[in-house]
């Protein structure tokens, strides 16, 4: 999978080089390429936004320099699935971008980095834009990027990005507006991060253990809107306090009814509206007397 991330704030993605997404990197799994939105600017000042129209507080950022920067990361891609996909992309920006678009400390792996397995990748990405005012970002919408062979993610900052980007772009291709949560960041970039860790997990083998995803709060399957319960390890006491006998009888029956009893009473303390919209059908007998 190709991630292109463009922002102010390229430092922000050096956490993007550590863990399973680091991992993920260094294998090919992934190909994330960051890059700083000012190299598409023109003036002495790489201004990026401007006081917004209507009047009102903060600034606006600019759709000219999110054009040009989105058409370079467009064509650089399409040049990289093309028949001549040879040479390194960060090798050969685009003609007619100013100057070539850094990459950010967070550079391509290597020179031959076209979208690792399956197809080759579309001409186009789908493009993220991250915002308090977009859909809410969920397990299900992680599932989904995770299936994309390329993303490319629009960080805002400020008041956020002139809509007629996103208007433009949505024209030719998937453009999807997600918010990671009801509060409002300095800008996009941690939500990004967010998004990209959330997505880079569930890419075929990054994660260690395959049932670890399955097993996660919201993921799909026989626990599907639980909550995950909790969790114990060695020793069976710590400080006075004991792990529960279930876990240890080594019955798996047994085991298998408490953790989805402790699911169940979790998602009820702690997310009483997805308790509500649980489905009666999906309860058995022992759930309903909870
Ligand atoms: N930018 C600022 N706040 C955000 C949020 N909650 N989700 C996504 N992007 C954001």
């Amino acid at each position: 999978m190709r991630l292109d991330i463009v922002s102010i704030f390229p430092e922000y993605f050096s956490p993007l080089d550590v863990s399973l997404i680091g991992k993920a990197r260094e294998r090919g799994t992934l190909d994330v390429r960051v890059h700083q939105l000012r190299d598409w600017t023109h003036d002495v000042h790489k201004t990026v936004d401007d006081t917004p129209y209507g009047g009102g507080p903060g600034m606006v950022m600019k759709p000219e320099v999110w054009g040009e920067a989105i058409d370079a990361i467009i064509a650089d891609g399409a040049a990289a699935n093309g028949p001549a996909a040879d040479a390194s992309p960060t090798d050969a920006p685009p003609t007619g971008s100013p100057g070539a678009p850094a990459t950010g400390g967070s550079a391509a792996p290597g020179p031959t980095a076209p979208a690792t397995g399956g197809p080759a990748a579309p001409a186009t990405p789908r493009i993220i834009v991250p915002t308090p005012s977009g859909r809410p970002f969920t397990q299900e919408i992680a599932q989904e990027l995770a299936a994309e062979p390329w993303l490319l993610f629009a960080c805002g900052r400020y008041e956020g990005i002139d809509s007629r980007v996103m208007r433009e772009y949505g024209a030719r291709m998937r453009v999807d507006e997600l918010s990671i949560g009801d509060y409002v960041l300095a800008g996009g970039e941690v939500a990004v991060l967010v998004m990209v860790e959330a997505v880079g997990r569930l890419l075929p083998g990054v994660l260690g253990n395959v049932h670890s995803a399955v097993d996660d709060s919201f993921a799909p399957g026989a626990m599907r809107n639980l909550l995950e319960g909790p969790v114990y390890t060695k020793p069976p006491v710590w400080r006075g306090h004991e792990v529960p006998e279930v876990l240890l009888s080594g019955h798996h029956g047994r085991i298998a009814r408490w953790r989805r009893d402790e699911a169940l009473r979790r998602t009820v303390a702690n997310r009483p509206e997805l308790a509500a919209a649980i489905d009666p059908e999906t309860l058995d007998k022992h759930d309903r007397k909870l």
